[in-house]
Formats: structure tokens, sequence, C-alpha cells
């Protein structure tokens, strides 16, 4: 929330006496480590506290620190402080935040504001359901380090188990959807609705776009808020087959619609608009299709929607995936990540990320979507969950759901109530209209704590219904709406021949057929799958993950113990206010410790991501400058050395990037920017900046970069991805932002999830705060005029206690501790490299700041890349650090502070030995195609293969390091990956059985794939009408297409297998 937080640095501070009275750590307190403390509470000599949490989540002891301080040939860290960060912005003062508290009394003042969230029954809908999270999939991949501290797989070796589980996420939506392709994942369901509108106008470029009036209202206004600025006319409507759509670029449609509606002519709809050229947009819902024609056999063109309720708590919002599936002749255009197949070197299969990984970074403005961070570790949630439950028990979900809300409206019209509903046809939740007055519905759910969903126009009601619904809630529901009988009753009055199932609309065609949905009924065969796929990813529980700009630290455990908690985790977004007392805490004092740490007078906790915090933000600057007639400024200056986002972003928020140039030293080039100030003066709206840069330098002009840019009468756009770097050192706010996003996910310790999720809050000056997203449905939000950029309020609030709790555990010695250990260890590991590899940027005084970047130039001529050492990492067990960007054929390292002196150094030697394999190359004593770095990385396979032709050991290969040891030996999953051929063969769904043999010999447990549904359940007997049919044919044709893909791939590995074989036998 953004209420103005002005006196932060005075009033900051309502928290709990409790916390408030913490005693300072022992850690801070302790002599060697320069840090002052502010007071110590007699008690503590008599009952010192066994450790402080910075002492765990800062990696270097004070000793280690002492050692590194003098190897990089300095005195004290402050010193590397002063030569880092320039003088002119550096923080004089301590932060205004309170002292830091344990772990345990974190966890207990976090109960006390728990407890002030009310969890009701809720039954309000509108896309967010509860769910059942299956504990084995709770307990091994959400509260799991081994799946929720991985980065994004785009080194796809190390990643093939999140990769397997995403394609089965594709996989899922494709078949529950009768979509040809779908992505890994979008944000949530009202953006995922924002990219489909975008993705339809740029394939005809037509400037209204048509959003059924029955749309989810936060979906509407998601898309509308992104609309504006693109310039983009949304007209809400009824969508009828007689509406004109000569004109739009595309049309959103509901399906089931929010009322709860199925609508029946979504056929003649899509048919309609296939003649007009109107690309078909289909917003739905994943439970209802395991009953419901899906919008693919009635010819959708995009689908979309929101996977939360399959197995991923509520959580205020969020964080959940969205869905957004395609026709094939859009695949090239989708938003967000594909993951595809492809092989390795050796032809085996393998996955990847597809397509667009990257594209951004290199098509920018013109690129499909900001997507960076999604939500993958939510969408391998769902995934798991079809996995698990498989299509029968998802059928039988759907089937329990669907039958209880036929109940319920049969109890609703004895009890009075018309079924607001012109088709006659529903899912799951139905609109009501009572005869009796409201206040006593309101009351009688009130005092059952029910929540229901009261529609604005005062005269109608909504009940949604979903899997944890029991008999006993659905009697408390009935005597809710006032109906005399018991569900039993009802349900005996229950006839076959009504119902989805026995309408034209029921589904006919199979889904979730393949192997992987079937295959793991048992507890015991769930969690080896699970285990399975975990063991071929490496995360932090391996080894430092060094990427650059991406801030892999410790995400410690009691952080994230809350986001588990029923209070945080089960409460429905747009439930009463009033029951979110806990949460309205968090926010506040979340927004002013941010505000505090940033310099800033407003915060949003909206934006779900940081890519969406850049979109937020430079929304806020297009409308605050539109509120002082400066609207004609749409320039956004972005220096060449920027994050491909944003870019992306600006071109979303409506502005014309034009790009600045940097110096050799990674600074932005000023001359360049004062002659781009002068030549486009009235038409700049905004500079985004990185800072520290993308080189990893703090750049010492940064107050005169931001003054330029303000005598223009633009704004000053700071990316906050490099914050780690600044926490307790210095503040945007300070030295001339107006607007920063924060990576929660990265500085604030969110943990990754493998690609997310991820929170990207924006901080702005007193002057934007008007202008920040608003958010109708919600009492806190609705004052602000200005659309959301999120489907929830808060974006995904249930991960919001976690930067909370960092921040409330590190205290404001702590949290600057964390800052000048991070830009410690940098440095530390920068001067040990510097006599092997060429460092890139440095500022003056020869420092960097959080990360710095070796180039791999040098090597070039010999044919080794900085590709090849990030594959020869992995044989030392560890992840690459960022490559190839900003700079190209360079590495960007940033260690953080939570790594140890010791693993900053076993990436060093690891580092250093790989400079001697190259030196082997360059001196030609290894040849320039065969050798260690050009064959990484060496998985098991290949290793213990009976053929090795290589000029150099296996033991060179696989233990190339006195540290890797079999007993902690990483072995990637696979050998290098064939980017090319997956993008060249694109197949972007489970591959078919056969590929999976290999692993069913070796588990031995791959059962007989169950039949999809009993078809005898559904509509036997009746009349098979036109939708029917033409739903029978699209799901034999999509059969058949799928057939068709999963014969071509295997002929392919058939013919790949021969060619290897044929290879060896001449080997031989
Ligand atoms: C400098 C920079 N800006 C923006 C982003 C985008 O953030 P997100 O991935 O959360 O969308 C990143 C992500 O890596 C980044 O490094």
């Amino acid at each position: 929330m953004h209420r103005l937080l002005l006196s932060s640095r005075q009033t900051f501070g309502r928290v709990s006496l409790k916390t408030l009275v913490a005693p300072p750590s022992t850690f801070l307190s302790a002599p060697s480590c320069q840090l002052t403390c502010t007071k110590v509470f007699s008690s503590d000599s008599k009952f010192p506290k066994s450790s402080s949490f910075a002492a765990r989540h800062i990696g270097p002891s004070t000793v280690d620190i002492r050692v590194m301080v003098n190897e990089v040939g300095l005195k004290s860290i402050d010193e590397i402080v002063q030569k880092a960060i320039p003088a002119s912005i550096r923080l004089t003062d301590e932060l205004k935040l309170d002292p830091a508290i344990g772990e345990h009394e974190l966890l207990s003042s976090l109960k006390e504001m728990a407890a002030e969230n009310q969890v009701w029954r809720t039954y309000i809908g509108m896309g967010y359901y509860n769910c059942f999270v299956p504990t084995v999939i709770q307990r091994n991949v959400l509260e799991n380090p081994g799946w929720i501290t991985q980065y994004t797989p785009y080194q796809a070796e190390i990643s093939q188990g999140r990769l397997e589980s995403l394609l089965n996420f594709q996989t899922m939506i494709c078949d529950l959807t009768a979509m040809e392709n779908a992505n890994a994942s979008l944000l949530d369901e009202g953006t995922a609705a924002a990219e489909a509108m975008a993705m339809c106008y740029r394939q005809n470029k037509r400037k209204s776009f048509l959003v059924d009036c029955k749309c989810h209202p936060q979906t509407i206004a998601v898309v509308q808020g992104r609309a504006e600025l693109f310039g983009i006319k949304v007209n809400v409507v009824d969508i009828t087959p007689d509406l004109d759509m000569h004109e739009a670029c595309g049309i959103l449609v509901q399906y089931p619609d929010t009322d709860g509606c199925v609508q029946t002519n979504l056929a003649q709809v899509a048919e309609l608009a296939k003649q007009k050229k109107t690309v078909v947009c289909v917003a739905t819902d994943l439970l209802a299709l395991t009953l419901l024609t899906p919008p693919g056999e009635l010819g959708a063109d995009v689908v979309l929607g929101s996977s939360q309720r399959f197995g991923v708590p509520l959580g205020y919002g969020g964080p959940h995936a969205a869905f957004f599936a395609a026709r094939k002749e859009f695949i090239r255009h989708m938003p967000g990540r594909m993951v595809g197949v492809t092989k390795d070197r050796h032809g085996n299969m393998a996955y990847r990320l597809a397509l667009q990984t990257r594209e951004q970074h290199i098509r920018r403005d013109k690129a499909t979507s900001n997507v960076c961070t999604a939500q993958a570790l939510l969408a391998n949630m769902s995934a798991m969950y079809a996995v698990y439950h498989g299509p029968r028990g998802l059928q039988r979900i759907g089937q329990r759901v669907h039958n209880f809300a036929r109940v319920l409206a049969k109890g609703a019209a004895e009890a009075g109530f018309e079924l607001v509903n012109p088709t006659g046809l529903y899912f799951d939740t139905l609109r009501l209209r009572p005869t009796k007055p409201m206040e006593e519905i309101r009351s009688r759910a009130a005092s059952a704590r029910i929540n229901l969903r009261f529609y604005d126009d005062r005269a109608t009601i909504g009940v949604a219904l979903d899997e944890t619904v029991s008999e006993a809630d659905m009697n408390d529901l009935l005597r809710v709406l006032g109906c005399k009988s018991s569900v039993a009753e009802l349900a005996e009055r229950l006839s076959p021949d009504e119902g989805l199932l026995a309408s034209p609309l029921a589904r006919q065609s199979n889904y979730l057929e393949h192997p992987v949905f079937n295959s793991y009924r048992t507890e015991t065969a769930m969690v080896r799958f699970l285990k399975r796929l975990e063991n071929r990813d490496l995360s932090l529980v391996h080894s430092m993950i060094p990427l650059g700009s991406c801030t892999m630290k410790l995400n410690a455990t009691t952080e994230l113990t809350p986001v588990s908690w029923p209070e945080f985790s089960q409460l429905h977004p747009f439930a009463p206010t009033d029951q979110a007392g806990g949460y309205r805490a968090l926010f506040q004092q979340l927004e002013a410790q941010l505000a505090e740490i940033t310099g800033f007078d407003a915060v949003s906790l909206q934006p779900n991501s940081g890519a969406q915090g850049e979109y937020a933000g430079l929304r806020t600057i297009m409308h605050y400058l539109d509120s002082i007639g400066q609207g004609h400024r749409k320039v956004c200056l972005i220096p060449m050395s920027a994050h491909g986002t944003n870019p992306a972003s600006a071109h979303m928020a409506g502005m014309k990037v034009e790009p600045v140039n940097v110096t050799r030293t990674g600074s932005i080039d000023m001359r360049h920017l004062l002659d781009l100030t002068e030549k486009l003066s009235d038409k700049i709206a905004a500079i985004m900046v990185t800072y520290p840069s993308t080189y990893g330098v703090f750049d010492p002009e940064i107050r005169e970069i931001c003054d330029v840019v303000h005598a223009a009468g633009g704004q000053v756009y700071l990316d906050g991805a490099n914050m780690n770097a600044q926490v307790g050192l210095c503040r945007p706010g300070d030295f001339g932002a107006d607007v920063s996003h924060l990576n929660l996910h990265k500085t604030f310790a969110i943990p990754h999830g493998g690609g997310g999720p991820g929170m990207g809050p924006i901080g702005v000056k007193k002057h934007l705060a008007p202008f920040l997203p608003g958010h109708a449905g919600h009492d806190h939000l609705n004052h602000l005029a200005k659309l959301p950029v999120s489907a929830a309020p808060y974006g995904s609030a249930s991960i919001l206690p976690i930067p909370w709790a960092y921040v409330r555990m590190l205290g404001p010695d702590g949290l600057r501790r964390a800052s000048e250990v991070a830009i410690l260890n940098a440095n530390y590991m920068m001067k040990r490299l510097e006599k092997y590899y060429k460092v890139e940027y440095r500022n003056e005084a020869g420092f960097c700041a959080h990360e710095f970047i070796i180039s791999m130039n040098e090597f070039r001529k010999s044919g080794i890349q900085a590709v090849d050492v990030s594959k020869r990492l992995m044989d030392y067990g560890f992840h690459s650090p960022t490559m190839s960007w900003p700079v190209e054929n360079s590495l960007m390292i940033e260690p953080t502070e939570s790594e140890s002196r010791d693993e900053c150094d076993r990436l060093v030697d690891a580092l250093i030995r790989i400079r001697a394999e190259i030196d082997d190359v360059v001196q030609g004593k290894l040849p320039s195609d065969d050798n260690p770095l050009k064959n990484a990385p060496h998985p098991q396979s290949m290793v213990c293969s009976s053929h090795w032709p290589h000029p150099y050991s296996r033991e060179l290969a696989a233990f190339p390091a006195p540290f890797v040891r079999p007993e902690n030996k990483f072995w990637p999953a696979c050998s290098r990956i064939d980017d090319r051929y997956g993008d060249m063969h694109l197949i972007c769904s489970c591959p078919p059985m056969s590929s999976y043999k290999a692993m069913a010999s070796s588990t031995g447990r791959l059962q007989s794939a169950e039949r999809a549904r009993s078809r005898d359940s559904s509509s036997s007997g009746s009349e098979q009408s036109a939708v029917q049919e033409k739903s029978k044919q699209s799901a034999r044709e999509c059969r058949k297409r799928k057939k068709l893909r999963y014969q071509t791939l295997e002929r392919t590995a058939r013919r790949e297998e021969r060619a290897i074989e044929v290879l060896y036998l001449q080997l031989d």
C-alpha cells in the first residue's frame, strides 16, 4: 500500500512493544566486527544469546573479514566501502529502523501479527478459490530449499528437474484447454489478459479491444490500465455473436464468467470473430475444464487464466501462476517463457527454455513482453497437483464441486432466491438474487464466519464453491441462505439429466493421458518423483549461485516459515479488509521499512516482479507528467547496458526508447546524455538507470545524471535490482531518483523459486504518490484513481512476511553490514581473480560494487568462449555466473554477503583451475575442439561410459579439483544442450511414453496409464448436439496432431541413436 510515509524517519516503529524492547544481537556487539552497537541490556551479560541472525545470514566470520580486507590491500571494511561508493552519496546517518531481533522472537511477533488475520470460510470466487495443497507437495516443494532456492533455468544442464516439471505444466495447460502451446507461466490472470490484448494488437494493429463485461472485475481493470498507455481503446461490452467486431484486434471472454454462468454461444462468437480476423481470447478456469468443453475446441485462439486452485494457497492474492496458451501460429508472439524439448550433445532427450529465453536482451523494446521473473515455483506446484491427482482425481474434484453447486442451486431456489444466470448452466459459482433483505443474509453469513461475494448492485450475492467444501460447510451455507433442507435431502433430488454433464457442453475429449499424470498415485511414488526431479537441479543447497544482478543470497528458514501459516496463506484477496488486520500491519510496517531504506516517501506493494515494478513506476511517471500538462513527453532514455526488461517495460508504458551510450568503464556517457537532453529536451519523460550500474560500478556522476534529466523536465527511474550494494550505505531517494523498484526476491531474501515468485514494489517521491496503482477491490487502495497493475491489491502478499522478517532480524546494523560484506566479497574475489582473467570494469580507485565482470575475449582465438567456462564450472559443482550480459562473452560474478570466505575461495579456485585448462588449449596441449571446456559439462553417463575417446582423463573431467569429491559431487543431468536443435524442432509439451522407457526401467514403477475419465458418467443417452460433434472432432484432431508430433520426435530420437551407435562402432 502506499499512504505517504513522509515522516517515516521520525515515526517508524509501529511494531509491538515486545519487538521494540528486543535486545540488540550479540554478533553486532562483538568487538572485532566494527559495528556500532546501540545499547546493551544488562541481562545480556547474564543471559547471553546463542547467536544472532546476522551471524547466520552473513557468510564470512569476523576473522575472515579481516583476512579478506587484507587481501584487498586495505585495513577495514569501512575503507572498502569508502573506495567503492562515492562520498557524495554515502549515507552518514544510521537507518531509522528498529534494532534486530532474534529468530524466535521474530516468529512470536509474527504470530501475534498473524493472529490479527481472521480465516473465514470464503466463497467469493472471482478467480481465487480455496484448495487443498497436497501435504506431500507442500513439504517437498513449497517448503523445500532444494526446490525454492534455484534460479531461473537458463543453465539447462543443471536445471533438468524443474524444466521437466514446467513442461508438465505446459502439457497440463495444453490438455485441459485443448490448445497447441502453453507457456510457463505468467504473473496472474489479470496480467495474462493484458498480455493477450498486447499480443492481439501485435497481430493486426487494430486499436480497439473488446472485453466481456462478465470478466472478473480485476481482470478488466488490469487490461484497461495496460491499454491506456498503449493507446488501445477497451470496450467493456456484453459479447454476443451479433456484436460488430471488425475493428477490434481481439476479444476477451470469461468462460465460465465471473457470475458463474457458462456461455453456450462461445463457438458462434469465435466463428464470427474469425471471419472478422479478430483474435479470440478466453479466460477460463482449469477445474471447470475437467467437465466442460475446452475453449480450444470451441475456436479460441488464446486461452488464459490462473492455476491457483490447482494446489496453491490463496495467500491473500498470490503468488500464483497464470497460464497462457495459444494456437501454434501465435507461438513466436507469445509472452513469457516456454520450456521446449531438445537433445544434448549425445543425442539424449533434454529440456531447456525455448525461443523467448532471453529475448528482451535481444529485442529490447520490440520484445513480446517484459516478463522475466514469473511464477515458476507455483507453476511447478500446480503441475505436481495434476501429477498427484491424475485426470481421474481431477475429474472427481470437478464433479464434487459441481454437484455441490447443483445442490446449492436447489437449496437457494427452495429458499426463494432467483438464479441470475442467462443460460442456466454453471460449474461452481452461482449469482443469486434474494427476496429477503440483504442485511439478513449478511448478518447470518457474518455470524457463521462466512464470506460471500456481495455485488455492488446491493441486490445480488455470489457463492463460489471449491474442493475444500465439506457437507457440513454446505449445510452452513444453506442455513445462511435460509434453506430448510439439508445437503443430503437436496442431493436426493439431483437428476442425472441436469447439470453440466448432461449439457451439450459436457467435455468429450480426454486429457492428461501422458504417463506422468498417471503414474504417481501413491505417496511413495510421488515423493520419489519429486526427489528425482529435485536431484537433477543445482540450488543454493549445493553451492553458491554467483549470478550477477540476481543476488542469490540466503533465504532463511525463519523468514520462510510464516508463508505456510494459514493466517497468511488462506486469506482471499477480496475478503473484507477488517479480517486482514495482520496483513494491514505487515504492509504498513514493510512500506515504512522500505521507504526508510530507499529514501522515498511512499511505497506500492502491488507489482509482483521487478519488471512489473518497472512498468508500474514508468506508468506512475506518465500519469504524473500528464497531470502537470507534460503528457506529450514520451521519450525514455535507457543506457545501452540496461537490463532487457527496462526497454520492454518502457514500451509497455507507451514510451519511446532512446538508447544512451555507456563509457568504457560502464558509466553513462555524460556527453551523449547531454546531447540527448538538449536535442530531445521537451520530449523526455524519464531516464532509467541501474545503480550501481549493470557493470557493477557505483557511477560517481549519479547525482549529475539525475540533475541533468531533471533540468530537462524528465523523471529519474532507478532500477533497484542492485540494491544489495546500497542498503544502509546510500539511498536512491537521497541522490536524485524519483521512483525505483526493489526486487524483494533478490535483496530482501524472497527465494527465487526457479524463476519466481517475485515481488517488485516501487518507492516514489511525494509528487508521484497520487499516481501509484490503485485497486477498486480494496478499501485501502480504492481512493487512488489509478488502475491496478496486478490482479490482487498487494500482488503476491503471502511472501511479504519474508522481507519484513529479513529487515527485522538484521536491523539497521545488520542490513548495513550485509551490504558491506556483499561489497567486500566481490572485491575480494575480484582481487584474487584479476591475475588470471581480465576484469572489465572498476571505478577510479580500482574497486567494484557488489559484483564484477571478467571477460573471456582473450581466449576467443583459441575457440574458448564464456559459455565453455560456464559449462565447465558445472563439473566443479557450481552454477555459472551471469553469462554474456551486460557484456558479451563475459561472466558477471555476484557472491552476495551470505557466502563464506571458503565458498568464495572455492569458486575462485575453480576459475583459476579452469584458467589453467584454458592455457592447455591456448598452448596447443589439448585440441581446441576436444578439451574439458568444450566437452563440459561431463555427466555421469559420459564419464562412466566404456567409450572415452578424449585426450584427458575421466578423473579430470569429473573430479577436477580436490574439493570435488565423490561424496559431494553434483552431477549435471545431461551433457551440453543443443539449443538450436530445440528451436528448430519446437516441442513444448511432454514427449511420448517411449522417451520415458529408460526412466521406467530404472524405477520399475511406471503403471499402465489410466483412462482420463469414464465416459459412462457423461451424457450417455442424450442426443449429441452440433457442439458436441464439433468438440469431438476437434479433440480427435488434437489427438492426431499430438500423435504426429510424438512420432516425429520418436523418429528423430531413433535416427540420432543410430547415428551415435555407428559413431561409436567406428571409434571402436
Ligand atoms: C537489472 C535488472 N533489472 C530488472 C530485472 C527484472 O526483474 P524481474 O526478473 O523480477 O522481473 C532484473 C532481473 O534479473 C535485473 O537484473
